[in-house]
C-alpha cells in the first residue's frame, strides 16, 4: 500500500545531526572503551579501523543508497526495500531483521538508557556525595536488584523505565521534526559535555594518584589504548571483536539507517552525507570515547585495576565516586555532564529503533505517528521488561547476543549479497553517486563488490563455528587428522543448545550453585522464545503486508 513518499527530513544539517546521532550512542561510550581493553587497547585498534574502512563505509553507503532508493518508492523499512531490489519474495523476510533487530535493542538499550536518567537524578540530588567506592558500587547493584531500591522510590527501575520509554514515545509521535529536534538539541550538548570531560581525562594525570595507588596516572589509559600493536593483526577473535564493535557503533546492519535515508529526497546527496555521519561517530568513539572512562579511571585507580574491571558497569558503579574527588560543585557538574551525555547519545539512538516499526506500520497500514509511536512504545515495554525485571538473571545479555550481535552479521551479509550481486554493484553504484556532492573513490566499487562480502562472510563463519579457545591452527589440524572440528562454546551453533550452561550445570558441586544456574537456564530460553515469537509476529505481518500489495496490484490491472 505504498504511497509516494511526503515526510522529508527539514534541512541537511538536521538530517546529518539525526544519523550521527543515530550511530552516536551508548555503544560509543560504554561499549568501545570495554571492548578495546579486552582486546588488548592498542592491539585492538588497527583491527578496529580496518573494519571501518572495508566494512562500515560500505556497508553505510549500501544502506543509505537502499533507503533512498526505497523512500522513492514509498518503502520506509527493510522489507520492502529489499523487496524492491529483487524479484524473489523471500528477500523480503531477511528485511524482518530491520525492524526485529531495533525493537529487540530497544528492549534493553532503554534500559540503559533509563539509568542514565535516574543518575542525571541522582547527580543533582548529590546522592552519591560521601560515599565509599563500594557503597557507589553497591547502590547500582541495588539500583538494578529491582525490590531493592534505596532511594525511597519503590521499584526505582522500572519506574525509570517507564518513564523513558515514555519520553521516547512521545518524541516519536512528533514524527521526523521530534527526532530531528533531539537531534538538534541533544548532540551539540553531548559534544560539549564530551569535551569538557576528556579534558579532565587529559589533564588528570598523575595528579590522582594516592597512597593506596602512588602510581595511578590518566596517561597510562591513554597510551594502553593508543599505542598500537601489530601482534594482534593474526588473533581472529580481536578482529571478531572489532568487526562487532564497527556494526553495533555505526547502526549498520540493523535497518535503522535505511530507515532515516528513506526520508532523504531523492536528489539530495547521500554518498557525502553517509560519510560525514560516520566521520562524526568514529570522532566521538575513538577521541571523546577513549578520553573519558579510561583515563579517568586510571588516573585514580590505576591501568591494572581498569583491565581487571573493565565492564560497562564501570561508567555507573565507578565513576560518581571518582567525580567526588573534584569537590562537592564540580562533582555535581561532572555527574550531570557525564550522565547527560550518555543520555543524548542514547536517545537520539533509540530514537532512530523506533523509526523502522513505525515507517513499516504507515507503508503498510495506515497507521499514523500517534498510533505507529504508542504502539512500538508498548512493545518494547512488553519485551524489554523482562530484561529489567531478570537483569541478573541473564536476559539482557541474551537480547544483546542474538540481537545486538549475531542479528548484525546476518542482516549485513544478507544486505550486501543483495545490494552487490543480485540488484547488482553497476545499479547500487549508480544510485550511491547520483546527487553526490563528493567523487566516491572507485576502489569502493570492487571493495563493496568482493571486499566487503568476503569479510562478512569470514566473521558470520567465525561467530558460526568458532573454534575452541579460538585456536583455527589446531582446529583445522584436527579436522584434517580427522579429529574433527572442536567448537567453542563461544560459537553461535553451540550457544543455541546451551552447551556452557549445561556444562557449568554439570559441574556445579552447590545445590543454591546449582539452583542459580538451572534458574538462568529458564531465563535464556525464556527469553529466546520471547525473541522468536517477535521476530515470527514481524514475519507474518510482513507475509499480509505483501499479500496486500499483491491484490491491490490487481485490482489495478
Ligand atoms: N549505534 C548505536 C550505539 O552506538 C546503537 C544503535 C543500534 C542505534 C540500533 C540505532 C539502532 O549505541
Amino acid at each position: 500500500m505504498a504511497t509516494a513518499q511526503k515526510e522529508a527530513w527539514g534541512t541537511r544539517v538536521g538530517l546529518i545531526l539525526a544519523m550521527a546521532g543515530n550511530a552516536v550512542g551508548l555503544g560509543n561510550f560504554l561499549r568501545f572503551p570495554v571492548q578495546a581493553v579486552n582486546n588488548g587497547g592498542g592491539a585492538f585498534i588497527i583491527p578496529y579501523l580496518v573494519c571501518f574502512l572495508l566494512m562500515g563505509i560500505p556497508l553505510l553507503w549500501i544502506e543509505w543508497s537502499s533507503g533512498r532508493f526505497g523512500g522513492r518508492f514509498g518503502n520506509h523499512s527493510t522489507p520492502f526495500i529489499l523487496d524492491n531490489m529483487t524479484k524473489r519474495a523471500f528477500w523480503k523476510y531477511f528485511g524482518v531483521f530491520g525492524i526485529f533487530t531495533n525493537i529487540a535493542v530497544a528492549g534493553y538499550y532503554c534500559y540503559i538508557e533509563s539509568w542514565t536518567m535516574s543518575y542525571v537524578w541522582h547527580s543533582l540530588r548529590g546522592t552519591f556525595d560521601g560515599l565509599s567506592q563500594t557503597q557507589v558500587a553497591q547502590f547500582f547493584a541495588d539500583y538494578v536488584d529491582i525490590g531493592k531500591s534505596h532511594t525511597g522510590i519503590p521499584y526505582e527501575a522500572v519506574v525509570f523505565y517507564v518513564l523513558c520509554l515514555g519520553l521516547n514515545t512521545f518524541i516519536l509521535s512528533r514524527g521526523l521534526r521530534g527526532v530531528e529536534r533531539a537531534a538538534q538539541i541533544g548532540m551539540p550538548l553531548l559534544i560539549l559535555f564530551g569535551v569538557f570531560l576528556a579534558l579532565r581525562g587529559i589533564t588528570l594525570g598523575t595528579s590522582g594518584a594516592s597512597a593506596e595507588v602512588p602510581d595511578a596516572n590518566a596517561w597510562d589509559g591513554i597510551n594502553f589504548l593508543w599505542t598500537p600493536q601489530f601482534d594482534s593483526l593474526s588473533n581472529p577473535k580481536v578482529w571478531l571483536a572489532a568487526a562487532g564493535q564497527i556494526f553495533f557503533t555505526l547502526s549498520v546492519g540493523m535497518g535503522s539507517i535505511h530507515c532515516y535515508a528513506a526520508y532523504v529526497r531523492s536528489k539530495d546527496d547521500i554518498a557525502l552525507n553517509a560519510v560525514t555521519s560516520g566521520f562524526t561517530n568514529e570522532f566521538v568513539e575513538v577521541v571523546l570515547g577513549s578520553l573519558i572512562v579510561i583515563p579517568i579511571a586510571a588516573g585514580y585507580l590505576g591501568l591494572d585495576w581498569v583491565k581487571e574491571n573493565a565492564g560497562f558497569g564501570m561508567a555507573f558503579q565507578t565513576m560518581p565516586f571518582l567525580f567526588e574527588k573534584w569537590g562537592p560543585l564540580l562533582s555535581a557538574v561532572a555527574g550531570v555532564m557525564w550522565f547527560g551525555l550518555l543520555f543524548f547519545a542514547g536517545i537520539t539512538s533509540s530514537l532512530a529503533m523506533g523509526t523502522p516499526w513505525m515507517g513499516f506500520m504507515r507503508d503498510e497500514f495506515g497507521w499514523g505517528r500517534v498510533k505507529g509511536a504508542v504502539s512500538f512504545g508498548l512493545i518494547v515495554l512488553m519485551l524489554g521488561l523482562p530484561t529489567v525485571l531478570f537483569f541478573e538473571h541473564g536476559v539482557f545479555d541474551e537480547y544483546d547476543y542474538w540481537a545486538g550481535t549475531v542479528g548484525l552479521v546476518v542482516f549485513a551479509l544478507a544486505e550486501t549479497i543483495l545490494f552487490a550481486w543480485i540488484w547488482g554493484i553497476d545499479k547500487g553504484w549508480k544510485e550511491l553517486n547520483s546527487g553526490a556532492d563528493m567523487k566516491v573513490p572507485e576502489v569502493y566499487r570492487f571493495i563493496i563488490k568482493y571486499v566487503t562480502p568476503v569479510l562478512l562472510l569470514f566473521v558470520f563463519i567465525g561467530s558460526l563455528v568458532t573454534p575452541e579457545g579460538n585456536d583455527w591452527q589446531g582446529a583445522l589440524a584436527s579436522l584434517f587428522s580427522g579429529g574433527g572440528w572442536p567448537l567453542d562454546d563461544s560459537s553461535i551453533v553451540m550457544t543455541i543448545g546451551n552447551s556452557g550452561i549445561n556444562k557449568q550445570i554439570a559441574a556445579a558441586t552447590e545445590p543454591a550453585q546449582l539452583e542459580a544456574l538451572t534458574d538462568r537456564k529458564f531465563f535464556v530460553n525464556m527469553a529466546r522464545i520471547l525473541l522468536t515469537i517477535t521476530f515470527m509476529s514481524l514475519a507474518v505481518l510482513v507475509y499480509i503486508a505483501g499479500q496486500r500489495r499483491a491484490r491491490q496490484q490487481k485490482a489495478h490491472t
